[in-house]
C-alpha cells in the first residue's frame, strides 16, 4: 500500500495541487486552476472571494488524485500554503463576512500610519513586533475594515489568513501556525506571541477575535466528515499546520537549515533564508518573520515579477517562446533602458502608492523588444536590492535556489545569475510551495506516527536540485546590471515625492 500525502498552492493566480509518493517523493499527480482578482475595484484595493479558493482546492484534489490513481485508503496527509497576509474575516457562524482584503492590496497607507502612531512610530513598531507596519501584512487591513465598513466589522469573530480559512474547511479548527502568522504584523515574532500594543492599536476587543498561535509541526486536525465526503477521502487523513507560501517554498525548496537562499519568482518576488534566531531589520525593509518548521524566515518581498513581464507579454501578444526569442535580440542591460516596476505599488522598497517607470528611452530602447526584456531585467534587480539588504543583516548567498514561473526560462536564469553575481540552481520538482507542502504533510504525519525526524531530514531525503539547469554569472554582465541597479535605485528614489502627487491625481 502506498503512503501518499497532498501538497497545495492556494495562490493569488490560481491553486495548485500534488499527489506525492511517499517512498520515493515523486510527484504522482497534479491539478491546478486558475482564478482572477474581483474586478473594478478603487485603486490600490486587491480583493478575492476565499470561498473561490475552497472551490479551486476541492476540485484540484479531485483531479490530481485521479491523476495518480490514488485510492482514498493510500492519502495520508494534506499540507496547504497559502498566499500570505490576506485577511478573511468570519463571523461568528464562520462565514465569510466580505472579500479578502490580499497581500497585493495597497489601499490601506492611512491605517498603516495610523497603527505605527500609536506603537510611538516606526522604532518603536520594530521593537514591539521585529516588523515594520507595511500595507502589505495583515493588521491595517483589519483596521481598513473598521475605519471604512463598521456593520461588516462589527459582524468580525475571526480574523484568519488565506491558508487557515483552508484549514478551518477541511478541519473545522480556526488557528494560526506561527510562519503565516508572523505577517500579520500583529505578532511579536521573537517570542512568537500575539502582539497587545499592535493589537490595541486597532481595537480594544480584537485580541478575542484572533485564533489561538500553534507550533509549525504539529496537525491543525483531522479531515472533518463534511470535508472527508467532499473530497472523497478518509476522516484519518490529518491536515498539517500548513503555511505561507514562502515559509512553504522554504521547504520545497530544501531551505531548511542556515546558508541556502531560495528566490521564488512568482507574481511577487521573495527572497528568503531559513535562520536559526530572528532577523530583524532596524530599517524595517526584510521581513523578520517565522517559518513554519518552527524557526525562522527573513524575507524580502517585491510586488512586481511576473506582473511586469506577463504585461508586455499579453500587450504585445507573443506566447511565452515568443517572448523569450524576442529579449534575446536585446543585449545585457538593455541599451540602458530600466524598468522601474512598482506596477502594483511597492513593498520592497516602501513604495506603496508608486507606479511603474521606464528610464532611457530613446529612439533605440523604444519598442516592444527592448520594454520586454527591461521589465524582466528591472524586476530581478528590484529582488537583487532585497538580497543586498539581507547581505547587510549577515545573510549571505553563494548560491541561489530559483523557483516559481520565471525560473523556467534559460533565459531569465542568466539574468538572475549575472544581476545576483551568485551561482543559480533550480529543483527538479519546480513547484516550490505546493512540494513543500507534501512535505510538511509528511513530517507532520512521520513525528504523529511516534518517528523522531526532523523537517532538514526529510528535504535531504527528497529535495533535488536540477543540475542540468545550474548557471553561473558572466562576469562582464555582472559589471553592466552592478551599474544598473544603483541608476534604478536613485531614479526610484528621486520619484518618491511623485509618486504620491501621481496616486492623489488617480485617486481623483
Ligand atoms: C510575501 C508576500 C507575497 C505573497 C504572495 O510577504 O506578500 O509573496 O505571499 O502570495
Amino acid at each position: 500500500m502506498r503512503n501518499l500525502f497532498i501538497g497545495i498552492d492556494s495562490g493569488t493566480q490560481s491553486t495548485k495541487v500534488l499527489v506525492v509518493n511517499a517512498a520515493n517523493g515523486k510527484v504522482l499527480g497534479e491539478a491546478s486552476q486558475a482564478y482572477n482578482l474581483l474586478p473594478d475595484l478603487p485603486p490600490g484595493a486587491k480583493e478575492q472571494n476565499p470561498e473561490t479558493w475552497r472551490g479551486a482546492t476541492s476540485k484540484c484534489i479531485r483531479k490530481a488524485l485521479k491523476a495518480a490513481k490514488a485510492k482514498s485508503s493510500e492519502v495520508r496527509a494534506i499540507g496547504i500554503s497559502g498566499q500570505q497576509h490576506g485577511f478573511v474575516a468570519l463571523d461568528k457562524k464562520g462565514e465569510v463576512i466580505r472579500p479578502a482584503k490580499l497581500w497585493c492590496d495597497t489601499a490601506t497607507i492611512a491605517e498603516c500610519e495610523q497603527i505605527t502612531d500609536a506603537l510611538g512610530g516606526k522604532k518603536k513598531t520594530i521593537k514591539a513586533l521585529g516588523n515594520a507596519v507595511l500595507p502589505g501584512f495583515t493588521a491595517s487591513k483589519i483596521l481598513w475594515l473598521k475605519n471604512n465598513e463598521p456593520k461588516n466589522f462589527k459582524k468580525l469573530a475571526t480574523v484568519l489568513l488565506p491558508h487557515d480559512y483552508l484549514n478551518f474547511w477541511l478541519t473545522g479548527r480556526a488557528v494560526m501556525e506561527y510562519g503565516d502568522a508572523s505577517g500579520t504584523a500583529l505578532m511579536d515574532v521573537r517570542k512568537r506571541k500575539w502582539c497587545d500594543k499592535a493589537i490595541k492599536a486597532i481595537d480594544a476587543d480584537l485580541g478575542d477575535k484572533l485564533p489561538d498561535l500553534m507550533s509549525s509541526d504539529q496537525p491543525v486536525g483531522n479531515l472533518s466528515a463534511a470535508a472527508a465526503k467532499e473530497l472523497g477521502l478518509s476522516t484519518d487523513v490529518i491536515v498539517s499546520a500548513g503555511g505561507g507560501d514562502n515559509m512553504m517554498g522554504a521547504i520545497g525548496t530544501g531551505n531548511t537549515e542556515e546558508g541556502v537562499i531560495t528566490a521564488s519568482f512568482g507574481t511577487s518576488g521573495t527572497i528568503y533564508a531559513c535562520a536559526e534566531k530572528p532577523v530583524v531589520d532596524p530599517l524595517g525593509e526584510i521581513a523578520a518573520f517565522c517559518d513554519s518548521t518552527n524557526r525562522w524566515l527573513p524575507l524580502l518581498c517585491t510586488m512586481n515579477v511576473t506582473v511586469a513581464t506577463e504585461m508586455c507579454r499579453n500587450e504585445f501578444g507573443w506566447d511565452h517562446k515568443k517572448f523569450m526569442k524576442e529579449i534575446a535580440k536585446v543585449p545585457a542591460g538593455s541599451d540602458g533602458l530600466i524598468m522601474i516596476p512598482y506596477l502594483e505599488g511597492e513593498r520592497t522598497p516602501n513604495v506603496p502608492d508608486g507606479t511603474g517607470v521606464y528610464f532611457g528611452v530613446n529612439n533605440r530602447t523604444f519598442g516592444p523588444t527592448h520594454y520586454a526584456r527591461a521589465a524582466m531585467e528591472g524586476v530581478t534587480l528590484g529582488m537583487n536590492y532585497g538580497l543586498r539588504r539581507l547581505a547587510d543583516l549577515g545573510v549571505r548567498a553563494t548560491q541561489v535556489r530559483a523557483t516559481g514561473g520565471g525560473a523556467k526560462s534559460k533565459l531569465w536564469r542568466q539574468v538572475m545569475a549575472d544581476v545576483f553575481n551568485a551561482e543559480l540552481v533550480t529543483l527538479k520538482v519546480s513547484e516550490g510551495a505546493a512540494y513543500g507542502g507534501a512535505l510538511q504533510a509528511l513530517w507532520c504525519w512521520r513525528n504523529q506516527q511516534g518517528e523522531k525526524v526532523s523537517i532538514t531530514d526529510i528535504t535531504n531525503e527528497y529535495v533535488q536540485l536540477n543540475h542540468r539547469e545550474t548557471t553561473e554569472p558572466i562576469e562582464d554582465n555582472v559589471e553592466i546590471y552592478d551599474e544598473l541597479q544603483l541608476l534604478q535605485t536613485e531614479v526610484s528614489e528621486s520619484l518618491r515625492g511623485a509618486f504620491k502627487r501621481h496616486r492623489a491625481i488617480v485617486a481623483g
